[in-house]
């Protein structure tokens, strides 16, 4: 049922006293507490406050949020457990050699579980079911830190916080860092009985993808004269992903991943050579979109393998900064890089089948004053039938999106031939793409603050985008980025992120126009604003600081940087967040990064609650809600990374043997003890508060039982069996 009909069912029913009790008592732990209620009202009851009148309103998450904080471990509200399902280094291909820290090597690693593990998703077992207790766990593997990873590195003085690594690896560590990269696949079940859930590491599904696994190029730009390279004369298939971020996942089973911040991994070296062909200026004009550094790269790859050199190798860096389809179901099958789905800093990919058929992909590209698109095929989706859908993210059209100060907005498709993108300005469609943020700027795409997860909820279609927040200056505020300043002294600044909320014309994922407003303005709570009311709509100006759909502000969990965002089926919105730990001024609230869950329809909508923090330097990058809505996965990404491995921020997840020195990223799965729902599950059963033989008294009346003064109030109406 929607939220809505679950608050109108839910208001049908006044509790009676024993459930009042039981559930209070239960959910606070009180057992040994001597009850005492005043007063022979339900108005006395009443003022005891909310929580002593109902545990928690209609609609409302069942659970207390909890405090943010910077202690060192993985933090749940009471109520909730965690197991770590797998950690970096773990064997994942059946027969890979036990992580050994001090014998890393390229080939282990391409076995072993990778580094700072973000997306995570989960595909039922067998396929085509929904099954939650046993499936295949997907984990992207966004980035290295090869002072984290190497105990060379470790024995260098390598300033806090610095990934200008190069100088302290060895050719074959750089190489090791690209065996990090990528994805896992691994079979993971639960066992019911208790709980846990856990790896098969025998399982033949187990997969390493890494930064060299040969991948196909197809859409439109395969084959493309900007894409090939002396390795790939044909432009078709290139080693591997990198920076995969966030991504997303299909009806037919594939696993979209997104290839995020690309430019760190190349550079011009020694310089950009004053002239050349007219594919090297090309691509040096390319480059400096992106950022690709001028001199050398932090990692310095280059070193190790000249294809990472664009003075080697000019059309390598158009070879990334895609989205990559894969299989998860055949470890033997070939990912695909989606070239139709444009090429940029891809946080990640929402799909949802539009109805007229049409599969759409909504993608955030997450830079400063970069845009939101969305992609629609141009065939319809035959829902599970993975032969019928192999290629059909190939084929359609990608739209930029404009939000206009009115509240409106508008899809501006990015086609070869039409408006601003015609000859000789760009070549072809291919060019189009390959370009994709040139030309959504010239099509007057709304520049945002960051644009990182998109999701669309699954209750009612309306899609829910995440600014994790920038530093821009206050000329590039607009009305869907409505932070004035962005200044590092300002606790209100543009630094603290937000949420939009976007809700397509007649619901129709496939259309070009829609609707849309600000959801959510995270920041510090309490803290005197500099919105520009000029640009702000109304809905978002209640405070002039923080704002949650109404909501009131002094009653929801503090949240910052908004990063990564989930669905449960009701419609409740789950967030990671990627910052927190930096002080106010920089966006963050200087507590852990934090899972929080908030409802999207109702009165409780707005409502946001924490219940898990990850450990200090550690990124909350990724959350999966399991089909059934009773395990969240959960991606702990870097805990510690603003560590030297001799002097640990974290101790958290330690390597076994290795001193208790290094603090590792790992994939948890967060449950409630009693095994109910996350957001929306029961307290604690069975009821743990004593009987008290209430039955005896009249309804209205009180009596003193066991030394306690008991009660028993009159129902406000009669409640349905
Ligand atoms: Fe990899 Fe946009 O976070
Ligand atoms: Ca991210
Ligand atoms: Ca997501
Ligand atoms: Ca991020």
């Amino acid at each position: 049922m929607s939220i809505d009909e679950s608050i109108a069912n839910a208001s049908d029913h006044a509790p009676d006293f024993e459930e009042v009790v039981r559930q209070r008592m239960s959910r606070r732990g009180a057992l040994k507490a001597m009850m005492v209620v005043g007063g022979g009202t339900a108005g006395a009851l009443a003022t005891a406050g909310r929580a002593s009148a109902a545990p928690y309103a209609a609609g409302e998450l069942t659970y207390d949020a909890l405090a943010l904080n910077t202690n060192d471990q993985v933090s749940l509200s009471t109520g909730f457990k965690h197991d770590v399902v797998i950690s970096w280094g773990d064997p994942v291909v059946p027969g890979a050699p036990a992580f050994d820290i001090n014998n890393q090597t390229p080939a282990a690693q391409a076995q072993q579980f990778g580094f700072n593990n973000d997306y995570v998703d989960y595909r039922p077992l067998p396929y085509g079911s929904t099954t939650s207790t046993s499936g295949l766990l997907w984990v992207n593997h966004e980035y290295t830190s090869a002072q984290m990873m190497f105990p060379s590195a470790l024995a260098q003085t390598i300033p806090v916080g610095t990934f200008s690594t190069a100088a302290f690896t060895t050719n074959t560590e750089k190489l090791t860092e690209i065996e990090a990269h990528g994805a896992s696949i691994v079979e993971v079940s639960l066992n019911v009985g208790t709980g846990v859930w856990s790896y098969n590491p025998a399982s033949t599904y187990n997969r390493r993808i890494t930064g060299s696994t040969p991948m196909a190029i197809s859409g439109p730009v395969a084959g493309n004269v900007h894409l090939r390279t002396a390795a790939d004369p044909t432009g078709t298939t290139v080693k591997g992903m990198l920076n995969n971020c966030g991504g997303g996942y299909t009806p037919w089973g594939s696993i979209l991943t997104a290839e995020e911040n690309f430019d760190q991994y190349f550079s011009w070296r020694d310089g950009v050579p004053a002239a050349g062909t007219p594919e090297q200026i090309y691509a040096r004009a390319n480059a400096s979109v992106f950022g690709i550094p001028v001199g050398a790269s932090s990692r310095g790859w280059e070193l190790a393998d000249t294809r990472f050199d664009m003075r080697v190798e000019w059309n390598e860096p158009f070879r990334f900064g895609w989205i990559v389809e894969v299989n998860p179901y055949d470890a033997t099958s070939t990912p695909k890089k989606r070239t139709a789905l444009g090429r940029f800093k891809h946080e990640a990919a929402a799909g949802t089948t539009a109805t007229n058929g049409k599969y759409v992909v909504y993608m955030g590209d997450d830079q400063a004053g970069q845009f939101i698109y969305k992609f629609v095929s141009s065939a319809n989706v035959d829902t599970y039938n993975q032969a019928a859908n192999a290629n059909l993210l190939d084929n359609g059209t990608l739209y930029v999106a404009t939000f206009n100060s009115d509240g409106t907005g508008t899809w501006s498709p990015l086609t070869f031939g039409t408006g601003t993108l015609v000859a000789p300005t760009y070549e072809d469609q291919a060019d189009v793409l390959i370009r994709t943020r040139t030309a959504a700027a010239s099509l007057g795409g709304t520049p945002m603050d960051r644009p990182e997860d998109v999701e669309v909820s699954p209750s009612t279609g309306y899609i829910y985008a995440a600014m994790t927040g920038t530093s821009r200056t206050v000329a590039n505020a607009n009305a869907a980025n409505p932070r004035a300043s962005s200044a590092a002294t300002d606790p209100n600044s543009a630094r603290g992120g937000h949420i939009i909320e976007i809700r397509e014309t007649g619901n129709n994922h496939a259309g070009t126009t829609f609707s849309w407003e600000i959801f959510m303005l995270c920041g510090t709570p309490g803290v005197g604003g500099t919105l520009d009311a000029t640009t702000v709509p109304a809905a978002a100006n209640s405070s002039g600081r923080t704002y949650f759909a109404g909501f009131d502000e002094t009653q929801v969990s503090p949240i910052s940087r908004p990063d990564n965002v989930a669905f449960d089926k009701a419609g409740n919105l789950f967030i990671t967040t990627d910052g927190m730990p930096t002080a106010a001024g920089s966006g963050g609230l200087g507590f852990n990064d934090t899972l929080y869950c908030v409802p999207t329809a109702g009165t409780e909508r707005g409502h946001l609650k924490a219940f898990c923090s990850a450990p200090p330097g550690a990124e909350m990058a990724s959350a999966y809600v399991a089909p059934d809505d009773k395990t969240i996965f959960a991606s702990i990404q870097h805990p510690g990374e603003d560590q030297k491995m001799s002097v640990p921020q974290s101790l958290w997840n330690g390597i076994p043997g290795g001193g208790g020195t290094c603090s590792r990223s790992a994939v948890i799965a967060v449950r409630r003890l009693n095994g109910s729902d996350i957001a929306v599950g029961t307290i604690d059963e069975p009821p743990v508060v004593p009987e008290f033989p209430i039955p005896a008294l009249a309804a209205g009346t009180a009596a003193v039982i066991g030394g306690m003064l008991a009660f028993r109030y009159r129902r406000a109406q009669p409640t349905e069996a």
